[in-house]
């Protein structure tokens, strides 16, 4: 056993980040043959990226993907931890796990991603949910086929979560989720310590893939016929600082645009290190979305000083104009969370104030939620849940009418999407602007995966209606 511990996932030191490459032993590659995984992803891109590899690995070893965890023989749980509702979430689906396994005794479950490093979840497991197979961390997902193995053999709980700063694994066969759209991870962890969030606890130090492992990565991808990327990283904006002197977001995202590939995009950007040099190249370069995501998180001063951001109101009103400036068409979409610790009525109101400044293309808006192990956890969390689910109405309701004036401008404008997919229910096809508008519209499945001309017909709220113009 290797069970997580919250001191050591604290420290940052300056050691060198190791980087190895995926192998598995030839004593494993077969052990899935003619048996069967579901895999359910909780949480971020982070984890639908992690959750690629590991069915890259699965799949690598034998093992075939199902859609209903009733049919698997293999169920894991990539789980996301950033706030309660999340672990409560992943906990539900063990509850209806444990009824499964009882009716099905050779069925192996193992829980993954970032609950498993939470010291208070491990002891959780180890008192209520010791029926499960095995639980790993964000760490060591290649450990993964040597778990299964062992777990065959002595059938017994097994949990290795090492806390550690971090590694980085390279050439892990993944299996994408799409065709045509791919993340990239080019940055792992976070040392920023927001005193609210948990992820610098459970991803590790912040730690930059080489150039050369991206590029190439990219590469093959466009090679395959991918029309667009997502460059993903906790703070993107970081990229490289860990690693070269002179080389950053803004060199890489020049880089990359020049392979081109037809649809750049990058997630998520921390206010603080956001640079011109990152503006200018992002307006330079047409296949470099203009689209930007810049959680805010706070309007007050005085709580973006205790969730320790790093920026004022005024500085991100500052850059918040810049961009707009800069970036033709650019839609900005943001974070925020309502009801930190000591959050006053004055605090959430400038808040809202700030909402009515910047107007946000999108807003992901949450209640705040006490996470063990971070700064905030200690501060006296004294806001009602009354008051908090109130100010989150409001937020809500603030927020949206921006999305929808915002939305309201592109009438009658014909738009470039890259075609997602066929909605099951409205039997519509569905993509995004280069903006990052969910746009639906009446057409074939053969155009999934192109990008085509669709004329805006019907605005609204969350999304918009249109028709095709023209199919290229
Ligand atoms: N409570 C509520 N929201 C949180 N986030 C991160 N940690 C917490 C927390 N403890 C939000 C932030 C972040 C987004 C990914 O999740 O707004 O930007
Ligand atoms: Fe969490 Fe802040 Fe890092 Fe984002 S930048 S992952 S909010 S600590």
């Amino acid at each position: 056993m290797i069970l997580p511990n919250l001191k050591e996932a604290k420290k940052r030191t300056k050691d060198p980040v190791l980087t190895k490459q995926f192998n598995i032993s030839n004593d494993l590659v077969l052990i899935g043959q003619g048996k069967s995984y579901y895999i359910k992803t909780y949480g971020c891109q982070m984890n639908e990226r992690d959750s690629e590899d590991i069915k890259g690995i699965l799949e690598h070893i034998g093992f075939k993907e199902v859609f209903d965890y009733e049919q698997a023989d293999l169920v894991l749980l990539n789980t996301c931890s950033i706030r309660e509702n999340a672990n409560d979430k992943a906990f539900g689906m063990l509850g209806r796990l444990k009824h499964l396994k009882q009716q099905k005794k050779d069925l192996i479950v193992g829980l993954c991603g970032c609950m498993a490093q939470e010291e208070i979840v491990i002891n959780q497991i180890l008192t209520k949910y010791k029926w499960l197979n095995f639980v790993f961390g964000t760490h060591n997902i290649i450990n993964l086929p040597y778990l299964i193995n062992q777990n065959m053999i002595f059938n017994k709980l097994m949990i290795e979560v090492p806390s550690i700063e971090g590694n980085i694994i390279e050439g892990i066969p993944s299996k994408r989720l799409f065709n045509h759209k791919a993340f990239v991870n080019i940055i792992y962890g976070c040392d920023k310590f927001c005193t609210y969030c948990i992820v610098p606890y459970t991803r590790g130090k912040q730690r930059s893939r080489t150039k050369e492992d991206i590029i190439k990565e990219i590469k093959a991808l466009k090679k395959l016929g991918y029309q667009e990327v997502t460059l993903l990283g906790q703070n993107v904006n970081a990229y490289g600082k860990d690693l070269y002197n002179n080389y950053n977001l803004a060199n890489l995202l020049e880089e990359v645009s020049k392979l081109g590939i037809a649809r750049i995009r990058f997630v998520t950007s921390h206010p603080w290190d956001f640079t011109d040099e990152m503006i200018d190249v992002i307006a330079k370069y047409d296949n470099i979305m203009p689209a930007i995501h810049l959680p805010i998180q706070s309007g007050s001063n005085r709580i973006l000083k205790l969730m320790g951001r790093r920026y004022t109101k005024e500085d991100y009103i500052t850059l918040f104009n810049k961009i707009k400036k800069k970036i033709a068409r650019v839609s900005i979409s943001t974070d925020i969370i309502v009801g930190f610790p000591t959050e006053t009525e004055s605090d959430f109101n400038e808040t809202i104030d700030l909402v009515n400044t910047c107007h946000f293309d999108n807003a992901f808006t949450f209640i705040y939620s006490k996470r063990v192990g971070t700064v905030a956890f200690k501060m006296e969390d004294n806001i009602q849940e009354k008051v908090k689910e109130q100010r989150l109405q409001l937020l809500n309701k603030t927020v949206n009418k921006y999305f929808l004036q915002n939305n309201l401008k592109y009438e009658n404008q014909i738009v470039e999407i890259l075609v997602d997919g066929i909605d099951l229910k409205t039997k519509q096809l569905y993509g995004y602007t280069d903006t990052n508008k969910l746009v639906y519209f009446p057409g074939t499945e053969n155009l999934i995966g192109h990008i085509i001309k669709v004329k805006i017909t019907k605005p609204k709220t969350w999304s918009l209606e249109g028709i095709i113009q023209s199919e290229n």
